[in-house]
């Protein structure tokens, strides 16, 4: 890849200092690799509805399918915390996800060993666990119809609606077995097919595409007693894959038990250009302070380098970049224990980047 272009949409809360840190990290892989960087800014979520009074504009939507990547930083605030479900700043995300078809979103959750007491989960339990949430981004009970909230006061109904077609059983399906076939080919799927019927359904697909993946073994799993081995038994799992709604919840818990929900990076896939976003929100309470941990930020740049840019030697650099970083006791305010040095966001990064630099050297 000789160019590459990336629309970046940092959004709210800490989104512009995360992101800042996670495009220096770009740009001097880039200026290592040869690869020309061109990097145009939009407005998204709440800055959007201040600028436009909509959380992303249809000039945006356009812009993103013709990107070869997207890098969101966060959406959301108190400030827009009254508004309907369907002006909110998250609709800008839902909006832009939908409109890119990412319809697969890869979620990797790992026990950082420098971090393994930042952890709520005791040592024995947590024992280096490393997985993949693999969530459906773009049906589910987000987008399924009808949706509503009707009637008059006092007698009214609210309405949200879980489907799955075929289809896209199968093609979220495909994207969780192929990544199992690259990690230890083992596939969970979390569903509710006790109670309902779309996860009946979703389980009988799943396991009728597993007779083509022989070499992944599958099971399955409902999503409660999921939570509770995620949190019992972490380090079986290996790539789970789930409902949008599900994944939703489950990534969360996967990301408290790292420690800190700003180390979870993502991407979300399909069949165009990809969507990389942190999983960790706008923090509007640590917003603007320059504290905010970018290291989400920058292992969804790496995850860029490897998805889109299809490097995985320079994904590689930037994880083991981060790890150096950790092993040698940079913290953030979120991942220090008490009486433990504490730095802020540019510090983080720049230590990153002086790892990275190293490891850039020598590989
Ligand atoms: C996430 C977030 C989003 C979601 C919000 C911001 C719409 O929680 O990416 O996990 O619910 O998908
Ligand atoms: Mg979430």
């Amino acid at each position: 890849m000789a160019t590459l272009d990336v629309l970046v949409l940092e959004g709210d809360g800490i989104g512009p200092e995360v992101t800042a840190s996670a495009l220096q990290v770009l740009q001097r892989v880039c200026k290592h690799a040869g690869i020309t960087l061109a990097l145009e800014h939009g407005p998204f979520g709440g800055a959007s509805i201040d600028k436009h009074g909509e959380p992303i504009t249809q000039a945006m939507l356009d812009r993103s399918l013709k990107a070869n990547a997207v890098l969101m930083g966060a959406c959301g605030g108190p400030k827009w915390d009254a508004l309907p479900t369907d002006k909110r700043p998250e609709k800008g995300l839902l909006r832009l996800r939908e409109h890119m078809q990412v319809f697969a979103n890869l979620r990797p959750a790992k026990l950082f060993r420098a971090l393994a007491d930042a952890s709520p989960l005791k040592a024995e339990r947590a024992d280096n666990f490393d997985f993949v949430v693999v969530r459906e981004l773009v049906g589910g009970l987000y987008f399924g119809k009808p949706r509503f909230i009707q009637g008059e006061p006092g007698k009214r109904v609210g309405a949200n609606t879980m489907t799955y077609t075929e289809d896209e059983i199968v093609r979220i399906g495909r994207v969780a077995f192929e990544t199992a076939m690259g990690r230890k080919k083992k596939l969970l799927s979390v569903d509710k097919a006790n109670v309902l019927e779309v996860m009946a359904l979703w389980r009988s697909v799943m396991t009728e595409l597993g007779k083509e993946y022989p070499q992944v073994q599958l099971s399955h799993m409902y999503v409660d007693n999921a939570a509770m081995q995620l949190v019992l038994r972490p380090s079986e799992f290996d790539v789970l894959v789930t409902e949008n709604m599900f994944g939703d919840i489950l990534s969360d818990l996967a990301a408290a038990c790292t420690g800190s929900i700003g180390l979870l990076p993502s991407a979300a896939v399909g069949k165009g250009p990809a969507l990389y976003e942190p999983v960790h929100g706008s923090a509007p309470d640590i917003a603007g302070q320059g504290k905010a941990n970018p290291l989400a930020a920058i292992m969804t740049v790496a995850m860029l380098l490897e998805h889109t840019v299809k490097r995985t030697d320079l994904a590689a650099a930037v994880y083991a970049a981060v790890d150096d970083v950790l092993d040698a006791g940079v913290r953030t305010s979120d991942i220090a224990k008490k009486g433990e040095k504490i730095v802020g966001t540019k510090a983080m990064g720049d230590a990153v980047l002086l790892a990275l630099d190293k490891q850039l050297s020598a590989g």
